[in-house]
């Protein structure tokens, strides 16, 4: 039985413990939140054990899931700090904040993962990447990466210098799209279509238009064009995309991400 304790509960501690407990792995998993709401939320669906603190969690595990927002990430290292041993393995899962970071915060050589998760885990459709430091043997990472294939389609290793740009592609990726789905909404109902049956048209394109990319049937532009017929609709919109730089807007959106999240580590 291997002990999993979460320190925050909230939305992507969810889309994990959702996955362990399907996971063919088992686990006693256990957490700590600041809202009691929330911590009473994750109880109540997935059946952890909710502990007094965060001092309590990491004393009953053997995995410690850093959940908290980037901002609390500093209290809850200095809280626990003294109580941290070289038999926990850390995942931390916070936007921004380096490997380093921690190990300075925490004065301790331990074993960390650092990964990217991102909200479809939340209905198994996740992807993430993630990255460790040199504490991290290859059982901690084996285990490691059965949590994260618990709650991620995709499961991608890379170097620490890569995570900030996954976390402005994939993990801020679904804000994107779903903004893209207001405007198109918001298009939809000036052409006067029922909003349901909007959303019905447009998730399905985007679901469809993912995997037509994942099942290798061309790349973005190959597959753009295709759909794209000289003198027709789709060529009359995509010009107006050109046009008014759309895809400069897009590029510099996600540039602008990456500086945020290379940001949130120096803890502004
Ligand atoms: N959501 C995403 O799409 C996404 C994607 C990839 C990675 N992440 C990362 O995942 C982490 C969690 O994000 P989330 O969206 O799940 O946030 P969330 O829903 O706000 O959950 C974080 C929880 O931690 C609690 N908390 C704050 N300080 C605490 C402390 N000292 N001890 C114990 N609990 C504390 C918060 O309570 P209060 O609200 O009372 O502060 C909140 O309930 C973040 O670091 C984020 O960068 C998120």
């Amino acid at each position: 039985m291997i002990k999993a304790g979460f320190i925050g509960t909230g939305n992507m501690a969810n889309a994990i413990i959702k996955g362990l407990k399907n996971s063919k792995l088992k686990f006693n998993i256990t957490g700590f939140d600041k809202d009691k709401r929330v911590l009473n939320e994750v109880k109540r669906k997935y059946k952890i054990v909710i502990k007094k603190s965060n001092l309590e969690v990491v004393d009953s595990s053997d995995v410690i899931i850093l959940a908290v927002k980037p901002q609390n990430v500093n209290e809850v290292l200095l809280e626990i700090k003294d109580r941290l041993t070289d038999e926990h393995l850390i995942i931390s899962i916070a936007a921004g904040i380096t490997i380093n970071h921690i190990i300075k915060q925490t004065g301790k050589n331990i074993p960390i993962v650092r990964v990217m998760p991102n909200t479809p885990a939340l209905i198994g459709e996740g992807v993430c990447a993630y990255c460790k430091n040199k504490f991290v043997t290859k059982k901690y990472e084996n285990l490691a990466k059965k949590i994260l294939d618990s709650f991620c389609k995709i499961v991608i290793y890379l170097s620490e210098n890569k995570i900030n740009t996954v976390t402005a592609l994939s993990g801020s990726g679904p804000a994107y799209f779903f903004y893209f789905l207001e405007a198109m909404l918001d298009a939809s109902s000036l052409l006067k279509i029922k909003k349901n049956i909007a959303l019905l048209l447009l998730s399905q394109t985007m679901v469809g238009a993912g995997k037509m990319i994942l099942e290798g049937k061309g790349t973005p532009e190959e597959l753009r064009k295709k759909v794209t017929s000289k003198g027709g609709t789709t060529e009359k919109a995509i010009n107006f995309f050109e046009k008014n730089r759309a895809r400069d807007i897009i590029k510099n959106a996600i540039l602008s991400a990456k500086k945020r999240a290379d940001e949130l580590n120096k803890g502004k």
